[in-house]
């Protein structure tokens, strides 16, 4: 177990999800695993989302930003001070405000700069790429726009898309929480 000295200096990370949060909770197993080295702060929300009910079960805080969402979520981000903010899944663009105010990192499942936006698998698999994958990048005001700080490839040729989604969300619970452990720790 570990005591509250040691968890209080650990690195704290905010993760920011709208949807499913497969991602949320590979983060969260990762920082039971000692696979990466957090204080998980709080799950911020935008909507009611399946997120939500993985935070209740694992035992993490949670905020659903309201209407006025962006100025809540700068006050929440500036009390809680994260060393990082991790959007896994959240479908809304940061304001400037909040993007030049904080370190925040996302996921985004093709090989960016191709295929950025919604439903970036399907567009890769319905391109008829041969290789797709996912990128890592530190967000900037545009849409997954922000300088790439990882990558991995994927071959797809032969599979369906139901598989290339399978395959795509392996790679993200993988690779997320360790790259998430080297820029703590860089
Ligand atoms: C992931 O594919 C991620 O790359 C993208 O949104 C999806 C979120 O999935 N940004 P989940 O909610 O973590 O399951």
């Amino acid at each position: 177990m570990m005591s509250r000295m040691s968890k209080s200096k650990l690195p704290n990370i905010v993760i920011l999800a709208s949807g499913n949060g497969s991602n949320f909770e590979a983060i969260v197993n990762a920082t039971r695993k000692g696979i990466l080295n957090a204080n998980i702060l709080r799950l911020i929300t935008n909507k009611k989302c399946f997120a939500e009910e993985r935070a209740k079960k694992l035992g993490i805080s949670h905020t659903r930003l309201k209407d006025n969402w962006a100025e809540e979520l700068f006050v929440l981000l500036k009390e809680l001070a994260p060393d990082l903010v991790v959007l896994a899944g959240f479908m809304k663009i940061l304001p400037s405000k909040i993007v030049n105010n904080f370190k925040i990192v996302n996921i985004h499942p093709s090989l960016l700069p191709a295929f950025p936006g919604k439903d970036a698998i399907k567009q890769a698999y319905e391109y008829g790429v041969k290789v797709t994958g996912i990128t890592i990048h530190f967000v900037d005001e545009g849409v997954d726009t922000g300088p790439i700080i990882f990558q991995k490839a994927l071959e797809i040729d032969g599979l369906t898309l139901e598989e290339v989604e399978k395959e795509i969300h392996k790679l993200e619970h993988k690779h997320y929480p360790q790259v998430i452990e080297s820029i703590l720790n860089s």
